[in-house]
């Protein structure tokens, strides 16, 4: 129960890894912030950890504006106490071409995925730095991040900026003890799928192809990495970029170095 008592504030918390994760850290004995843009998911997420014994305040907000972030922490803190520790799901995942790229869908990807974590981290390092007892923040980015592919050129570019902001921020706020990392996961699906077993879409079959481990991750896999990056066991871990991948990020997995003299081929 490491993280017993202590406030976490998990933005995102109604969707597919935020809601595991915010179990996660209720069955640890956390007290939980959790906030969502959808009033029904962030509901029903806050129920199930009430059933397992955590104080919730679930409070509906868009990171993207500075006025919800700051009620969020506000109300938040006034019902539960000081935060110990900030994880930041709220993401969006669209899929277009540059060429068909409407300019308002690449201006959301960028405020939700870079402004919305950006405002959190502001707000909720403020006042951990006020409060001087140090924290967390774990934010949430992506193999994409590291890893170009079609279709997905804001999301990519959203992803690679929380690894930046991530850094930046270890830099800034590691004097005030306030470590900051970023879980990257790979791909998680409702249900785990393996290489060569049913009929994936043409997407999970390819990503198959590239993960070393042959399977899709789990929430709960990524919840694991959020709440040891968020305790005191990684103490000493800070501006890392911790994938969660199945060691899809480590290069190209589906093909072998080539045989023989490739200049004659
Ligand atoms: N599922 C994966 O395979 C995967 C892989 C890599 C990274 N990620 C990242 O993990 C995070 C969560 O992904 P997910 O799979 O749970 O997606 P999801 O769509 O199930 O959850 C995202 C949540 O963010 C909320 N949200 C969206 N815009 C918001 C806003 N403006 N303000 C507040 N909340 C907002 C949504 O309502 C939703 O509940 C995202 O940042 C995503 O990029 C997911």
């Amino acid at each position: 129960m490491e993280h017993r008592d202590r406030v976490v504030m998990i933005t995102g918390a109604g969707g597919r890894l935020g809601s595991p994760c915010a179990l996660a850290f209720a069955r640890e004995g956390a007290r939980l912030i959790l906030t969502d843009l959808d009033a029904s998911r962030l509901e029903a997420v806050a129920r199930a950890a009430r059933a397992v014994g955590a104080r919730v305040a679930a409070i509906p907000a868009d990171v993207r504006l500075d006025a919800d972030v700051e009620r969020v922490v506000a109300e938040g803190t006034a019902a539960l106490g000081p935060i110990d520790v900030l994880v930041t799901f709220a993401g969006y995942v669209p899929t277009t071409y540059v060429v068909d790229m409407p300019t308002e869908e690449w201006d959301r990807v960028f405020d939700v995925n870079v402004k919305g974590t950006m405002l959190c981290c502001r707000t909720v390092a403020r006042q951990m730095i006020a409060r001087e007892a140090g924290g967390a923040i774990v934010t949430i980015s992506s193999g994409a991040g590291t890893s170009a592919r079609a279709g997905a050129a804001h999301y990519c570019g959203s992803k690679a900026a929380v690894n930046m902001l991530t850094q930046v921020l270890a830099i800034e706020l590691g004097p005030y003890n306030i470590r900051v990392n970023a879980v990257a996961p790979g791909l998680v699906l409702d249900q785990v799928v393996r290489r060569g077993e049913g009929s994936p879409h043409p997407y999970v079959r390819d990503m198959l192809a590239a993960i070393p481990l042959g399977r899709t991750g789990t929430a709960d896999e990524i919840a694991a990495a959020v709440l040891f990056l968020a305790s005191p066991r990684a103490s000493y871990v800070h501006g890392e970029v911790f994938y969660v991948s199945g060691g899809a990020h480590c290069g190209r997995a589906h093909m072998a170095v080539a045989r023989g003299n490739i200049q004659t081929a």
